[in-house]
């Protein structure tokens, strides 16, 4: 039977707000030294305004076209080598979810509402917990997103009260695996 072509050896950070993917990408990046991309910030410097402000004044769905397109660029230039951070609301549209597993190696971080209740409470860059019950606001979204991480994803970490080098070393240990086995689920698209 003919194999799929492979996928490139890149690792892609998916997962709720807060719960580490800017943290555990920059130790990934300092560890394999591969360069870092970070989705939002690529979003940001194109539309030259922050989040908030793209939120604002082109929405929710103007962002959504932003990431898409950024993401189907990642997939169409297939470059190997690379940490890749995504925003928490990627999974959101089908076609993106099946981009993420083009691109390589999925690795879904997670933790607890509470704690991402913690580490987001002081924020004000995310336009989407801007609310008078933010943690009801994570409950909601967390169950509509949870089936999606899932579906994307190669392997599920949950960031609560681990050392990022510690994780960023156990998630390389898990990408090598993958990568070098040719037999591997890399083979069957979601
Ligand atoms: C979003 C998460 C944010 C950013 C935007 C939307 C989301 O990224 O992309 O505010 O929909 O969950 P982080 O997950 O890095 O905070």
């Amino acid at each position: 039977m003919q194999q799929p072509a492979s996928v490139p050896n890149n690792i892609i950070l998916i997962g709720f707000m807060g719960c580490g993917k800017s943290t555990i990408a920059r130790a990934l990046h300092r560890l394999l030294g591969y360069p870092l991309v970070d989705m939002d910030a690529i979003i940001e410097n194109r539309a030259g305004k922050p989040i908030t402000r793209i939120f604002a004044e082109n929405g929710q769905t103007g962002f959504r076209d932003m990431e898409s397109r950024l993401l189907e660029e990642l997939v169409q230039a297939a470059e190997s080598g690379q940490i890749i951070a995504t925003g928490g609301g990627v999974v959101e549209r089908p076609e993106n979810r099946a981009w993420l597993r083009r691109l390589g190696y999925v690795v879904w971080l997670c933790a607890p509402p509470n704690v991402i209740l913690r580490r987001t409470r002081n924020s004000h860059e995310r336009p989407l917990l801007q609310s008078d019950d933010p943690a009801a606001r994570i409950a909601e979204l967390l169950a509509t997103r949870e089936p999606w991480y899932r579906e994307c994803a190669h392997l599920r970490v949950d960031t609560t009260g681990l050392d990022s080098r510690e994780i960023a070393t156990g998630i390389l240990e898990s990408a090598r695996y993958y990568f070098a086995d040719p037999a591997h689920p890399r083979c069957t698209q979601p």
